[in-house]
């Protein structure tokens, strides 16, 4: 599996989303996923699955310096001694002495980010996590954090799909060389239903959500994080990585709706 280089982690270009996945079937799913070859996980404190998570990575035989793991604090916890006490939960849960990323998952109105990034920093200081990132932060708040407070901010981690215009914001982080890592990927599952993706699959015999993974993968600084339960959607978009898009295929997708937002961070200024 192909890594995007990022302060200092090596962050696998396709990993597991696993909001909604809970207790045994989120085990269940991490475990078929790790054995498949994923070695890139998402979690967050607010999807309550991180000891489920951490259940099946101690099952696994996947050396611990071979798996990335992503986790985020949620935005009720963004005061320094707040986070603090997230961020212990998180890695007990997890069963981990270290994360590989740690993120704010949502930007707060009563934020105080220079506080939170000193914060941040120390855990990465520390050695807890080995880098530090952001979610949903549009591109004031991001220059905010890059360009006055100057945080090695490892990715910002947002939705992106077929049906999602992301050029602002990828222009910035390109700029910056921040990886994007796109969440809702597949649109929560509706790229599957869409004619045009169905009919470019046809033509490379490969599924509609297949043709939205790699339409993805093959911008430079992006990263997706499908989430999947079932094995063989698990597989199908490890084989995404496979497939080849032609001019054709990218000019039809192009041409697709682009305003379809399944989630809306709905905060401050506006979004992009
Ligand atoms: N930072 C944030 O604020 C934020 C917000 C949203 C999401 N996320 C992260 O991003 C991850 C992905 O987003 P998401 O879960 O909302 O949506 P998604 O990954 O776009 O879509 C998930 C849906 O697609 C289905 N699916 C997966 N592979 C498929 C395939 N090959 N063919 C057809 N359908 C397929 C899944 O089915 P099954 O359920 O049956 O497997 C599920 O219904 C989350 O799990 C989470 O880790 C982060």
């Amino acid at each position: 599996m192909e890594n995007l280089q990022t302060q200092g982690i090596a962050l696998p270009r396709l990993g597991l989303g696993t909001f909604r996945l809970q207790g045994d079937a989120c085990r269940a799913a991490v475990e078929s996923a790790l054995t498949l070859g994923y070695r890139h996980l998402d979690t967050a404190e607010m999807y309550g699955n991180e000891a489920a998570i951490g259940a099946a990575i101690a099952a696994s035989r996947v050396p611990r310096n071979d798996l990335h793991v992503t986790t985020k604090v949620w935005n009720e916890n963004l005061a320094p001694d707040a986070i603090r006490r997230a961020f212990d939960a998180s890695l007990k849960k997890l069963g981990l002495d270290q994360v590989d990323l740690y993120l704010v998952h949502w930007p707060a109105s009563n934020m105080n980010l220079p506080a939170m990034f000193e914060t941040l920093l120390k855990l990465k200081q520390e050695g807890r996590t080995r880098a530090i990132g952001v979610a949903n932060f549009n591109i004031a708040l991001l220059k905010t954090v890059v360009e006055d407070i100057k945080a090695p901010i490892a990715c910002n981690q947002v939705e992106y799909h077929v049906m999602l215009d992301q050029t602002k914001l990828r222009q910035y982080l390109t700029a910056k060389s921040i990886p994007l890592v796109a969440y809702c990927p597949l649109a929560q599952g509706r790229v599957a239903f869409d004619e045009t993706l169905t009919a470019i699959g046809r033509k490379h015999d490969a599924s509609a959500a297949q043709v939205a993974l790699k339409w993805l993968l093959d911008q430079d600084g992006v990263v997706a994080i499908p989430k999947a339960s079932r094995a063989e959607s698990q597989k199908a978009n490890l084989d995404a990585l496979k497939l080849r898009l032609d001019d054709d295929d990218r000019k039809a997708i192009a041409a697709l709706p682009k305003d379809k937002r399944c989630v809306n961070p709905g905060f401050g200024p506006a979004w992009d």
